[in-house]
């Protein structure tokens, strides 16, 4: 049976590759007539979204998700979840929408977030895009205290289905260098490579410090002799800097003569930036 096709995860995650989805299946596509891809591994694995797509577009292929932030875990707890808002929605059903939520309300919203929390487990990043001004989040119960709460309930619950988003993947839990150098010398194997960007607030994530810039290029040396879909953006100045390394002092650069594909986010009408998927393939070439 063809696997159900999630164009968003099912849960909010920040930073997830929803508008790469479909670039990166033409790419697989494309890759798939003239490579023989085994294996492809999803070193920055976030929400999945992206080894989601790559076992639906490759089902023969073994796909590796790395879940570094134990997205898998919030899935599996998704009734819970529901349940939970279901009743902060009833405490807040008179209450205006987007409004931010008074001291009275927040102390009974946070009672019963805290009699959750002493069963054991509370999404705290969808709560979060229930409860907090867009595009904020918060990973614990403290932070969500200190927080303006607003009533920004979904009205609808979450997919309880979704736990078939990660059919078929091998699920791990490591650094990425770990799990790079478990598969470098695999034959036919594609990494997916989407670090946190430099300057990106990774608050949510569980590596919860900034990309510094030694983090990124430590990325690059991965990058180096291998089969890669690699995404960044024009926030960082990756891309120029491996050019400038290049040119200065002869350093390869990865991403001469990979295949780019981008996809625009514009702010407003003076600002915007373009984030970027490079593709490159060294080897393993189909027999043909
Ligand atoms: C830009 S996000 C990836 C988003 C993902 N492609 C998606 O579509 O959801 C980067 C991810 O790398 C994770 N990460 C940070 N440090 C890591 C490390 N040392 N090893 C593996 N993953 C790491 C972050 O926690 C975050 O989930």
């Amino acid at each position: 049976m063809p696997l159900k096709r999630y164009k968003v995860a099912p849960l909010p995650f920040q930073g997830q590759k929803r508008n790469f989805v479909k670039p990166f299946v033409g790419t697989l596509k494309e890759l798939s007539q003239s490579q023989d891809i085994k294996v492809v591994v999803d070193l920055f694995g976030g929400s999945g979204l992206l080894s989601h797509t790559a076992k639906r577009i490759l089902p023969g292929c073994k796909v590796i998700y790395n879940d570094y932030d134990g997205f898998s875990a919030r899935l599996r707890n998704v009734e819970r979840t529901n349940e939970l808002l279901t009743d902060i929605r009833a405490l807040l059903c008179d209450y205006p929408k987007e409004k931010r939520i008074s001291e009275a309300y927040k102390s009974v919203i946070l009672a019963r977030i805290e009699k959750e929390e002493k069963r054991g487990f509370v999404d705290y990043i969808t709560l979060s895009s229930s409860l907090l001004f867009s595009a904020y989040y918060v990973t614990n119960f403290d932070e969500l205290k200190s927080s303006t709460l607003y009533n920004r309930v979904k009205q609808n619950n979450y997919d309880v289905n979704a736990a078939e988003y990660l059919y078929g993947l091998e699920v791990v839990k490591c650094d990425y260098l770990e799990l790079f150098n478990q598969y470098k010398d695999v034959t036919g194997v594609l990494f997916v490579v989407d670090p946190p960007y430099l300057t990106t607030d990774t608050k949510t994530y569980l590596f919860d410090q900034y990309w510094k810039l030694s983090d990124f290029l430590n990325v690059i040396n991965v990058l180096d002799q291998s089969n890669f879909v690699f995404f960044t953006s024009s926030k960082s100045s990756l891309i120029e800097l491996c050019e400038w390394l290049n040119v200065n002092h002869n350093i390869k650069n990865p991403f001469e003569n990979a295949d780019l594909k981008t996809h625009e986010t514009r702010l407003n009408s003076d600002s915007k930036y373009i984030d970027m998927m490079f593709t490159r393939i060294i080897e393993m070439q189909k027999a043909s």
